[in-house]
């Protein structure tokens, strides 16, 4: 079922671009970026009611699940560049296997649609590291199908995204908002370099307008590499809290997420899941994107300001 709004008739000459996840946190972001440019926007959607009230009239709304194939041809029709915001983990204990399934539909759907053009934004991680975590593995696997659908693929490799209602932010702000002393587990000495939500979007926003060629993967992170302890500590001190971080390194990630179901609102499997994830260092490695975009992403002292200053508006 496609809800075009208002204006029933698809305006000429202008590409169709599809938002896959425009629910989500960094897809519902990217909404009124993609409203302002001269193209014709077509959200995927499991509940269309639910975003019917977050886009313009003029934006198409489609009823589609990634998990179910059907659904995905109309979605499909006449798109010139689609984008994949899309995260099973929350909903699901066997994430992996659903997240390649959908992946393979939506890229197989973009293939028979003939789309120019697949952006995704996955997470980074060193890919041959042999301990990486099932989450930041399914993050890239899923890129390397939609690659491998031979519809050119970008995809941006991002830590944690910056910005009120990231999951990971979050997780950041309940820990250091709720506990004056935390017993930390060896992870929070992991390198990691976090981005802006502004940021992120802004590279998803531009990367439709790359000249056309191979897929590519682009690694995306703020000037400044710090670890999720690096984190908490700006954190607190930019909200004036004072914090003890007492390092404990045998608190396993299955115990770190029993304790991190207790203390945020972050949902236990979505919470193990990343946690996982933490032990990995995620940093930049390719300066690519650097050298591609005009784009320079602020520091995290300024990040994290702008996220603050976006709860207290
Ligand atoms: N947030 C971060 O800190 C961060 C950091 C690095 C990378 N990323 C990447 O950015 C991407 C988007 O993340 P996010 O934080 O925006 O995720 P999110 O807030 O959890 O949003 C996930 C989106 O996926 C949709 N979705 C889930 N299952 C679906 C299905 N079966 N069919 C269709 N849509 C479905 C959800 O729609 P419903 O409303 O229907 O559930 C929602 O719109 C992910 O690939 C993630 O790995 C995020």
């Amino acid at each position: 079922m496609m809800s075009p709004g208002a204006n029933s008739r698809e305006p000429e000459n202008v590409p169709v671009i599809l938002l896959a996840g425009a629910s989500g946190y960094v897809g519902g972001r990217l909404i009124s970026l993609l409203e302002n440019q001269p193209l014709l926007l077509r959200c995927l959607a499991r509940n269309p009611d639910k975003l019917r009230p977050l886009v313009q009239e003029a934006a198409q709304i489609v009823r589609g699940d990634v998990l179910d194939p059907a659904s995905l041809i109309e979605a499909m029709r006449g798109v010139d560049t689609a984008y994949y915001l899309v995260h099973l983990m929350s909903g699901s204990k066997d994430f992996e296997k659903e997240d390649r399934q959908a992946a393979r539909n939506f890229a197989e759907a973009a293939k028979r649609a003939r789309v120019r053009r697949l952006i995704y934004l996955g997470g980074l991680g060193d890919s041959s590291d042999m301990r990486l975590s099932p989450h930041l593995r399914s993050r890239h696997e899923v890129g390397q199908i939609l690659r491998e659908s031979g519809v050119e693929t970008i995809e941006f490799r991002a830590s944690l995204v910056i910005g009120t209602g990231s999951l990971s932010f979050d997780l950041v702000k309940s820990l250091t908002d709720r506990l004056p002393v935390m017993l930390c587990p060896r992870w929070l000495t992991t390198p990691t370099q976090p981005i802006a939500v502004d940021d992120v979007l802004a590279y998803l926003l531009a990367a439709k307008d790359l000249p056309p060629g191979e897929s590519r993967i682009f690694e995306i992170g703020s000037p400044d590499v710090t670890t999720y302890g690096g984190m908490i500590r700006e954190y607190a001190r930019q909200k004036g809290l004072r914090r003890w971080l007492i390092s404990v390194p045998v608190l396993t990630p299955y115990l770190s997420s029993l304790w991190l179901a207790l203390v945020t609102p972050a949902a236990f499997e979505v919470g193990r899941h990343l946690i996982e994830g933490l032990k990995n260092p995620t940093v930049v490695r390719d300066r690519t994107a650097l050298e591609v975009f005009s784009i320079r992403p602020i520091g995290i002292q300024e990040a994290i300001q702008k996220a603050l200053a976006c709860v207290n508006e």
